[in-house]
């Protein structure tokens, strides 16, 4: 494709005729036409850098020498063997090596998906074989996929359509700085999981629930980072009625938080732990590590033809060298800290920011009309983003009111990444402040 690509917008409609908007939320008229490192290009030879990483997938940076690499030599030797019946060597020894990164996945054992959506959901399903309990808790805002279990657990106002498993108990997030309670951490004593125990004390025996599925840090939920002992409190709180707690890492695990698992970061040990998007930069593979009695107690009921992919898993091992090579999580730890405290200087030149927080690199700026009555700016919120796409930096907005920036770099990155996107943050939230970025530009993604 040339530089002189028809507009952009026009290209959009085309695709608006012959593709249902089932598949897609956009924030701006981007159309891809090379990925590398920290950088995108689009169809007109623009280049932006790229604090989104494709939602949280691009970890290593996008189309990674070594995983390039890995992947053709695996092309040469076989890309269509059904695990199921024709294992494969390099399949188990991915396993061997990711239970060896930590003490949370030492002695789990691996059952295979193909995205984030069907691992929750092909573990919903195990649990309930497992435990003969029918039951499941999960969070207000979470989001856990799109297949009938994983959208049951999730919490999005999409989930008010349609909750196909009723059997769930959705619980408040520890939204601090929305506390349902109107509380402060640490004075609060963490009442929200005070709550969930009042609840399983009372009129949910704790004894019908088969598991909890909770997100280290809530990020489509609005990037939401929970306080450092809410995890290891929730899970004292579960396991008194032998609740399996499941970790969907899907989103921030290897090495985004800091850890190379979340768990590791918020100090516990789940039952399950789930992974995908980053796992392959990009080719499709997810995983579940889990105790060994759910994982093994019926055989062959949780399995695909195409999984795992022996090109996926090849992407995967050199995915999981280049992380462990680099030491990405410690980088991703230094630079969330270095992004944070930047952006905490942005926040003090504009009343738009209501607030921001972060672990790692993950991280959310959330604007509001005023930070008295923190209403949602949402409308404001969409403009920023598409302000900072003209500008050059990819980023997207989460929250149930769909008024947090959310920023997902790849964790390759260094001080100069961050200090030219907070540049361009600072500038575009200073534009939508002064009038500066027109509705109708961005009506066409905002749905309003
Ligand atoms: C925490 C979490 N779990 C699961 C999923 C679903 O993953 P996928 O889109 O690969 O099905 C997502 C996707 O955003 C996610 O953020």
């Amino acid at each position: 494709m040339s530089g002189d690509f028809p507009d952009l917008f026009s290209l959009l409609e085309r695709e608006r005729k012959v593709t249902g908007s089932t598949v897609y939320i956009r924030f701006y008229p981007m159309i891809i036409k090379r990925m590398e490192g920290v950088y995108v290009w689009d169809v007109k030879d623009r280049r932006y850098l790229d604090f989104n990483a494709s939602w949280a997938v691009a970890n290593v940076g996008h189309s990674h020498p070594r995983v390039i690499e890995k992947v053709s030599d695996q092309l040469k030797k076989f890309i269509s063997a059904s695990y199921t019946t024709f294992p494969y060597v390099e399949a188990i020894e991915y396993v061997e090596r990711i239970r060896g990164v930590s003490s949370v996945s030492e002695g789990k054992k691996a059952v295979f998906g193909h995205s984030g959506s069907d691992i929750n959901d092909g573990v919903y399903k195990l649990l309930l074989l497992v435990t003969g309990r029918e039951r499941m808790v999960s969070f207000i805002g979470a989001y856990h996929g799109q297949t009938l279990g994983s959208y049951s657990v999730s919490g999005h106002k999409a989930q008010a359509m349609l909750s196909p498993y009723k059997e769930v108990i959705k619980v408040p997030y520890p939204y601090c700085y929305r506390c349902l309670w109107g509380l402060r951490y640490p004075g609060c004593n963490l009442k929200c999981v005070k709550y969930i125990e009042y609840l399983l004390d009372t009129v949910y025996p704790g004894d019908t629930f088969a598991g909890v599925f909770v997100e280290p840090v809530q990020s489509d939920g609005g990037d939401v980072v929970p306080p450092p002992d809410f995890h290891r409190k929730l899970f004292q709180v579960i396991k008194k009625y032998d609740l399996a707690y499941v970790m969907d890492e899907v989103k921030v695990g290897f090495g985004r938080t800091g850890k190379f698992f979340a768990s590791d970061t918020f100090g516990v040990k789940p039952d399950i732990i789930t992974m995908g998007k980053p796992m392959a930069s990009g080719f499709p593979l997810s995983m579940a590590l889990m105790r060994e009695d759910i994982a093994d107690k019926y055989e062959g009921t949780h399995l695909f033809t195409l999984s795992p992919n022996p090109v996926s898993i090849a992407a995967a091992h050199a995915t999981l060298d280049v992380i462990l090579d680099n030491d990405l999580a410690d980088n991703a730890a230094s630079m969330g800290d270095y992004l944070l405290r930047s952006l905490k200087e942005v926040m003090a030149n504009h009343d738009l920011i209501g607030d921001v927080r972060g672990k790692g690199l993950i991280l959310g700026i959330e604007l509001v009309m005023d930070r008295e009555s923190k209403a949602p700016a949402s409308a404001e919120t969409a403009k920023a983003v598409y302000r900072m796409w003209e500008l050059g930096l990819l980023t997207a907005y989460t929250g149930m009111h769909s008024n947090v920036i959310e920023l997902t770099p790849p964790l390759i990155i260094n001080r100069e990444h961050v200090d030219e996107a907070v540049n361009l943050i600072d500038k575009a939230i200073d534009d939508v402040e002064h009038g500066r970025v027109p509705d109708e530009k961005v009506r066409m993604f905002a749905g309003w």
